[in-house]
Order: C-alpha cells, then structure tokens, then sequence
C-alpha cells in the first residue's frame, strides 16, 4: 500500500478562447491563492485554431503561478491540423488525445486520460467537413473505457480529462435544443463502469451545474466562462494510503 503524506493541489480550467477571454483568465489567475502541484487544460484554450495565442496562455500561468507541470486535452478549437504544431511548439505540456500518463507526484501514481470526448451528434460543420465523424465519436466512448481500465491499473488516482460534456445531466442552464451538439451521455457508462476518482471537462460556457455527482463520481465543469475561476481541487491522503478529494 502507498504511503501518502502530502496534499495535492490540482487547478483546472477550459474555454479561454485566447485571446477572447485571456484578461478574464489573467484576473482569475491571480485570484488563486494556492499553487497547484498539477495544472489541467480541458481544452479551447485558443480562439478557432489560432496557435499565435496559445503562447500568451503559457506564458501567463508561468508568470502567476511559476513552474508547473501542465497537463492537456484538447478541444474543439484545437482543431485537428495544429495539435502536431502545439505538441512541438510547447514540448514541456503532456497533450493527451486519446492518450493517458501516469505522472509520480508528491509520492502517489496519478493517472490522466485525455481526450477531446464526443458529441451524440456531429456539429453541420464537422458532418461536412470531417469524414467518419460520427463513427470517430461512437468508438471514442469504447476507446476512453479502455484507456480508464488501463490507468487504473498502473496509477493510485485517475481522472478523466475532457473537453466536451460526459453527461446531459451537467448541461441545465444550456440551451437545451442543443444538448446533442455539447457532449455525449454514453460517457456516463464508461464513468460508471471503470469508476475514475474525478472527471474534469469543458465546452459548457453556460452551465450553471459546476458539480454533480455521478453515483458518487464527481464531475466537475472547469470552463472559465462558467465557473469565473480556475477550478482548483485538494487531494488529501486518507490514513492508510487511500486517497479522497476534501
Ligand atoms: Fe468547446
């Protein structure tokens, strides 16, 4: 059994659309009052795939926060043709697409999957554009599953790292018409069935659900336009090396 004796401190935030809302993150930045020993990426961290502002966001979080070991997924706005040009402009960020890493941290095995997630239905601009996208979104769900058992195995922790939504049942507040083109409820299986400590996702700037509890996994929403903040979460080891988020 692991012997744990420190707290870990994880922040998370997605949709900073840099440079649309780069000031907001700026201030939210420094609203912070903790440093993590983890920072999370859930995606859309640039404006439609303009790699330029990508900079701007590292650079900040160095500035405010200092060294930090930064961790991926992408999002919608990555589009596909820049994450090779992200991976080799910014070597120092684990980008996960499909992908997990198991990250030593303050003596524990911490396990991420990241994946962009999926939508029940492909956006009209995908459909035309993105061939087999549907079918690339169905088998995402089982490949995630995958992936989840995997980490699970080799880590002490996981979570799950996405962009889009895990769950209709987080999305209350959105434009309800519009639920299929924000996440896919699938995922809530997979959630179930392989049982991650925390799933962190994004994409739902308008959600006013930052929290919910999936037979006791917690969900949480880090899109800035969201929650305001950086989401930051506390882990703190319990008396015989198991592990809860206070
Ligand atoms: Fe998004």
């Amino acid at each position: 059994m692991v012997k744990l004796k420190e707290k870990l401190n994880i922040a998370a935030v997605g949709d900073v659309h840099s440079p649309k809302f780069l000031r907001e993150f700026k201030a939210a930045l420094s609203r912070m009052n903790v440093k993590p020993d983890l920072f999370l990426m859930s995606g859309d961290m640039i404006y439609k795939g303009k790699v330029q502002y990508f900079k701007a966001v590292v650079n900040e979080i160095l500035l405010q926060i200092g060294e930090v070991k930064i961790v991926s997924c992408f999002g919608n706005e990555e589009f596909e043709n820049i994450r090779g040009t992200l991976r080799k402009l910014f070597p120092q960020i684990t980008f996960l697409d499909d992908e997990y890493v198991v990250l030593s941290i303050n003596d524990f095995k911490l396990g991420i999957v990241g994946t962009q997630g999926s939508l029940l239905k492909p956006t009209r601009w995908q459909a035309r554009n993105i061939p087999r996208i549907a079918a690339i979104y169905r088998e995402r769900i089982s490949k995630v599953k995958n992936l989840l058992l995997e980490a699970k195995r080799r880590s002490d922790y996981v979570i799950l790292l996405m962009h889009y939504a895990p769950s209709f049942k987080v999305m209350e507040g959105e434009n309800r018409s519009v639920y299929h083109w924000l996440g896919h409820p699938g995922y809530e299986r997979v959630i179930l069935e392989t049982r991650p400590n925390l799933v962190i996702y994004a994409h739902l700037h308008n959600a006013n659900i930052l929290e919910y509890r999936l037979d006791n996994v917690r969900l949480l929403n880090s899109s800035l336009p969201a929650r305001g903040e950086i989401l930051t979460v506390e882990v703190k080891a319990e008396k015989y090396g198991l592990l809860k988020f206070m």
